[in-house]
């Protein structure tokens, strides 16, 4: 595990969006495992500038969205569809029918899980996983749970999820119950992790999640086994360790 420790959420934003663009540069057909919430949005937004800046050229990156609330069609501007149109793919040059989401409208939950399982089959695996920290210490929608999940699946969301959560919802009420997130297995097979944390409400989890022991009960924790595994987080995210 390597820990990058940034001044702030821009300088953590600018250190993500550069190994981002090192893998696209490296590889411009990689496959890129992608996260929402608000710790991404300054990593996209970098992305954005150095896109218009003629540094980064997406035409050949495929990306894979590691969840989405179960009922929420892509046209619902709640929906994770919608914030990566709206935070990313359309300000860059990326093939649209080269991203993917889970489906949330579609309510068959073992068939969307299934077909979301063999898009990630079919592109040969992720090259780069970025993720989020939850402040329960899941990954992806993955929750506080007895075991490790391995592959794409619906999940009951914690009420923790569902309380940090409700701020992007006009009423707590409006908060999906229910989402589709990718495994823990499929986001331990990523040939790389990157995930980005910022503030102090945070620094408690981390401390947990990567210090403390390896158990399904703080997901994240189980990414101190993955061979390239990388967090990039603020000075105030880092002040418990
Ligand atoms: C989002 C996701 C979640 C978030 C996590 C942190 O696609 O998978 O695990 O990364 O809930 O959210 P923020 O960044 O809003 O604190």
């Amino acid at each position: 595990m390597k820990i990058i420790s940034a001044r702030d959420y821009n300088h953590m934003s600018r250190q993500t969006a550069n190994i981002i663009s090192a893998q696209v540069i490296l590889k411009p057909d990689c496959v890129l495992g992608l996260a929402t919430g608000s710790s991404p949005i300054g990593t996209y937004r970098q992305l954005i500038d150095w896109y218009r800046k003629e540094d980064i050229d997406f035409s050949q990156v495929r990306t894979v969205n590691l969840d989405e609330y179960v009922g929420l069609d892509a046209d619902n501007d709640q929906s994770y569809h919608y914030f990566m149109r709206h935070n990313l793919f359309d300000h860059i040059n990326i093939d649209q029918s080269n991203t993917n989401v889970p489906c949330g409208a579609n309510l068959n939950a073992e068939e969307e899980c299934a077909r979301y399982d063999a898009v990630i089959r079919s592109m040969g695996g992720i090259d780069l996983q970025l993720l989020g920290l939850g402040p329960n210490g899941h990954i992806g929608f993955n929750e506080p749970d007895d075991c490790f999940s391995k592959h794409t699946h619906q999940v009951a969301l914690a009420d923790a999820t569902i309380q940090a959560n409700k701020r992007f919802f006009a009423h707590e009420e409006d908060v999906p119950r229910f989402a589709y997130t990718m495994g823990i297995g499929d986001i331990m097979s990523a040939r790389r992790v990157v995930m980005v944390v910022s503030g102090s409400g945070k620094a408690g989890i981390v401390k947990e999640a990567f210090f403390g022991p390896i158990t399904p009960r703080v997901p994240a924790s189980i990414l101190q086994l993955h061979p390239d595994f990388t967090l990039v987080a603020d000075e105030a995210a880092l002040s418990q360790i």
